[in-house]
């Protein structure tokens, strides 16, 4: 079995990727600081999989720590690098603790990568590095236009460094994925999104607000260039999501890739508004969500969504679910967690 680092695989995405690793028969390691997340989802893992994974608890801005890491782990196939603060409103109030966290990690990753001949990266990238994108839906080829927050620097910054260093290192293959916006839940009930810090994306808050945990969604902009004045974002079950790294992961370890840096969009090809993934929630929940319009929030793009034909094309991956799985899925997960005390 080929051994993967995760790096966040405490966190939302992370732990839905190792599922699904797991499921395609990898031997995974996890290392996170739990900045953002606690042990649970491992548990949820272990429900799910009937494996347990070893995890690390650490900082990987910490190089001697992550050294040690991969001394201990010297059979590493690949790595796939999701541990990063990604709160978009924090970042414009904390740009340095965004820089310092997001940066010195994936450098320190990079380090070991090079160290310890390890051949297989994979980058959480974002959607965000685009900016307020001049043409719709995006493709990989879009130009970057100025980072909207620190958040997105850090990607965008990523997204270069791995680039510059991809020339020097020839060996290593890296591919970086640009997420759009992942939500929903496993369908196993047993792993979804907990996030330690208050959580500002949508699906989690509109499943906060139905549960009683808030009072009401504030709809952050209405007055958008939109067809119903709210933001329009492209989401993408996380499963789906999750699938879309093992694919890579096995692209680039059978050397199938044509650069050794390449750059993937990862949503579903369609845009759904603020209000319309409301009207999606309440659909699927069968109930009617308290929500009021209220002013744009600094750092918030218009409108984005991806064309994903290249993913499609050299990783064979293929979306699965949409909107209302995605709202399904979530909201089972909310309740479960409001049942247990918000203890996963
Ligand atoms: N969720 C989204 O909307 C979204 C969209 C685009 C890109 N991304 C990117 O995907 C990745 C995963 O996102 P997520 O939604 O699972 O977030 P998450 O916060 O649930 O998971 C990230 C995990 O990384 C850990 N972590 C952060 N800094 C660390 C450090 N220095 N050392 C060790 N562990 C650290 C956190 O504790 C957390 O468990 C991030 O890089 C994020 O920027 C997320």
């Amino acid at each position: 079995m080929k051994k993967i680092l995760v790096t966040g695989g405490c966190g939302f995405i992370g732990s839905h990727t190792i599922v699904d690793l797991i499921d395609n028969g990898f031997d995974v390691i996890s290392v996170d600081s739990n900045i953002n997340s606690d042990l649970s989802a491992l548990k949820g893992i272990e429900n799910i999989t009937g494996v347990k994974v070893k995890n690390y608890t650490f900082d990987l801005c910490d190089l001697e720590k992550t050294r040690q890491l991969f001394t201990e782990n010297k059979d590493l196939v690949g790595v796939i690098h999701f541990a990063a603060l990604k709160s978009v409103g924090e970042s414009v109030d904390k740009p340095l603790l965004y820089f310092q966290n997001n940066l010195n990690s994936l450098l320190n990753i990079m380090t070991c990568l090079k160290e310890f001949n390890v051949n297989n990266f994979i980058f959480s990238s974002s959607c965000s590095v685009y900016g307020n994108a001049k043409e719709l839906p995006v493709t990989e080829s879009t130009p970057m236009e100025e980072a909207e927050s620190p958040y997105a620097r850090t990607k965008q910054m990523g997204e270069h460094m791995i680039q510059d260093f991809s020339r020097k290192n020839t060996k290593i293959n890296s591919i970086l994925l640009r997420y759009f916006n992942p939500a929903g839940a496993h369908d196993s009930n047993l792993i979804g999104e907990s996030p330690i810090n208050k959580s500002t994306n949508l699906v989690p808050v509109i499943t906060e607000v139905a549960i009683g945990k808030r009072e009401m969604l504030t709809v952050n902009g209405h007055d958008y260039n939109t067809r119903d004045g709210s933001c329009i974002r492209d989401y993408i079950h996380v499963m789906d999501l999750a699938n879309a790294h093992t694919k890579a992961l096995q692209y680039t370890i059978a050397e199938k890739n044509n650069s050794n840096c390449e750059v993937y969009n990862l949503g579903i090809g369609a845009g759904a508004s603020v209000i319309e993934a409301v009207k999606a929630f309440e659909k699927v929940a069968g109930l009617k969500l308290n929500y009021t319009l209220g002013d744009r929030r600094p750092g918030d793009v218009e409108a984005i969504y991806s064309n994903y034909d290249k993913a499609s094309k050299n990783l064979g991956w293929q979306p699965k679910r949409g909107i209302e799985d995605i709202m399904r899925t979530a909201w089972a997960w909310e309740q479960k967690r409001s049942e247990v005390g918000s203890k996963v």
